[in-house]
């Protein structure tokens, strides 16, 4: 698959069929999370595999009524939860290199595009999921103190295929040389 088309194809997938996932295809998706940009090679990202009916249930429950993809959460065969350890990306001697201190939010970022794009070149579907209660989530799952849970996706193969919202146009958030002035 083109790499430019599979940036611009891929959707949320918000529908799935029960189907389950190989293992061969959920070991290429881990696959492309490895092989993701982290800072100094850290590799924060920990990733939990949710396959289980009453744990996905539980934690579709940390999503509120009307997130879109709340739904998602139980219909997929499964759930991926992106977690990273704290303090790691973007540290030195345990100490901050930069004012944007842990860099954990950026490098799971990177690692999920990987996850979306790499299980969309598989024919699976994936959907970036946000806003939830993360605290809740970490309590269901046993998270440690120092590994926090960024986002989840379910994992599974499309039932439906979705429309592309509009994006921007790259003259609305591409400038040259300097921050334009305000008009
Ligand atoms: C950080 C992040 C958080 C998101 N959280 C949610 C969410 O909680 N629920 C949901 O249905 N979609 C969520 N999305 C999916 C976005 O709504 C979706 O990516 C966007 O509308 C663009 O659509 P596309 O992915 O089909 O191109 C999230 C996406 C990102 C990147």
């Amino acid at each position: 698959m083109d790499l430019m088309e599979a940036i611009k194809e891929r959707r949320s997938i918000r529908k799935y069929k029960p189907d389950p996932v190989s293992e061969e295809a959920l070991q290429k998706v881990f696959e492309a999370i490895r092989w993701s940009p982290s800072w100094a090679n850290t590799q924060c990202w920990e990733v939990i595999v949710v396959g289980d009916p009453n744990m996905k249930s539980e934690l579709a429950n940390t999503l509120t009524a009307t997130n879109p993809s709340r739904s998602s959460m139980t219909e997929a065969p499964l759930v991926i939860v992106l977690c990273g350890k704290k303090g790691v990306s973007g540290f030195k001697k345990g100490k901050a290199t930069t004012v944007k201190g842990d860099w954990l939010m950026f490098d799971t970022g990177i690692a999920m595009q990987s996850l979306c794009l790499a299980a969309y070149g598989l024919g699976l579907g994936t959907v970036v999921v946000g806003l939830f209660d993360h605290k809740k989530a970490e309590e269901i799952l046993g998270l440690p103190q120092n590994v926090e849970v960024v986002a989840m996706t379910p994992l599974g193969y499309p039932a439906a295929q979705a429309g592309a919202p509009r994006r921007k146009e790259v003259s609305e958030f591409v400038y040259y040389e300097k921050y334009p002035k305000k008009q």
